[in-house]
């Protein structure tokens, strides 16, 4: 039989480390943040494990992903946040999805006001100069902030938001200082909101003291670790996603034979290949080969030459592989499998990225 080629999510790996994160930040709350459809797991299954381990609040990037979880049937009891907007952005659509924004500038203030969004947070930069108000803007922003809650008119301010660098401790604790001045400067004008959110996963574990009423945590709930020095299982996690494929095909070559394209790779001696359909396309990075072994059966293999749009070669010798037999990218290695970070480190990147980029061409199954 074939071995699945896609991403298998585990959905109780996702509730239980929904669990683990609530526990660990509480008294505060979490946000889900299932952007870049649930960083690469499924937006709507994802939110819907999240949601059925508790989670009351989802994060998203932008109204499309929160309409999407709307329409895919995440009900009104279940509230959905999303930070950054296009500037011709119609916030009626916030209104009839029951999305809430958090707006950045007074202009998507008064446009969300306008279009009668009953709640918004506001967003403000404390340094990482993205999203958010800068704090030169902050004034004229708390100011409207508290026209709009004295004019009686449908919209109220009920949150605050900021993102963290991640830079250090003391980068981020100043900027958990930023923030509580703009906590200060929104109540000078008569406005405390309810909800004050602004550390992320590696903050909300490392740096308690900006958990606030809300940590917004996306990695740590599909069981990754934001830091290069502790793992999953470090932080009591399980990694939700597991990527396999089916060999399509062996090929042998001999020694002195190049593979793939412009032969990065030449076999040292007589050996086999096995192919799997997964490549570029996929999400999964050309300059991977060379630097990541799959797992077959109880062995590992090192993947060989480019990656190529569609497919990628693995050197798997005389060993016994068939066509049909299951390839294992990566998954949890509590379970033996190769960890996500391999193929991360492979191309200098972190595993946010790595999972993130998985395309929506590959399938995707949760169990
Ligand atoms: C504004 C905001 N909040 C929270 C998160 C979640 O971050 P993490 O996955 O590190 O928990 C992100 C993701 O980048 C974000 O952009």
């Amino acid at each position: 039989m074939n071995a699945f080629t896609g991403i298998t999510v585990d959905r109780e790996a996702l509730i239980a480390n929904y669990a683990t994160v609530a526990e660990r930040v509480a008294p505060s709350g979490v946000i889900a943040v299932v952007k870049a459809n649930g960083y690469g797991h499924g937006a709507v299954d994802a939110a819907r494990a999240f949601v059925d381990a508790g989670a009351e609040w989802l994060g998203v990037a932008d109204l499309d992903e929160g309409i999407a979880l709307r329409q895919a049937g995440i009900d009104e009891g279940v509230r959905i946040l999303a930070w950054l907007h296009a500037p011709d952005e119609d916030f009626r659509r916030a209104a009839r999805y029951d999305v809430t924004p958090a707006v950045s500038s007074v202009d998507q203030l008064a446009a969300a006001a306008d279009a009668e969004v009953p709640v918004v947070h506001l967003c403000v930069d404390t340094g990482l100069s993205r999203n958010g108000a800068v704090e030169s803007e902050w004034a004229e922003l708390f100011a409207t902030a508290g026209r709009i809650a004295r004019g009686g008119g449908r919209t109220r301010v009920e949150g605050l938001m900021s993102h963290l660098s991640n830079a250090s401790r003391a980068d981020d604790l100043d900027q958990d200082a930023a923030f509580q001045r703009a906590l200060d400067g929104l109540a000078a004008n008569g406005v405390v909101p309810e909800v004050v959110h602004l550390a992320a996963s590696a903050a909300s574990i490392a740096v308690p003291e900006t958990r606030r009423d809300a940590a917004r945590v996306g990695l740590a709930l599909y069981g990754l670790s934001p830091f290069a020095d502790r793992s999953s299982a470090d932080l009591g996690l399980r990694p939700a996603m597991r990527v396999t494929a089916s060999v399509l095909r062996t090929v042998p070559v001999r020694a002195g034979e190049g593979v793939s394209y412009g032969y990065t790779w030449r076999a040292e001696h007589d050996t086999r290949l096995a192919v799997i359909g997964l490549g570029y396309a996929d999400g999964f990075d050309r300059a991977s080969g060379g630097h990541v072994t799959v797992r077959i059966g109880d062995r590992r293999f090192p993947v060989v030459g480019r990656v190529a749009m569609n497919a990628m070669h693995i050197d798997v010798g005389d060993a016994d592989v068939q066509v049909g037999d299951e390839v294992v990218l990566w998954g949890d290695p509590a379970d033996g499998d190769p960890a996500i970070e391999e193929w991360a480190d492979a191309i200098g990147t972190i595993n946010y990225e790595v999972a993130a980029r998985v395309g929506r061409s590959v399938e995707r199954r949760t169990t």
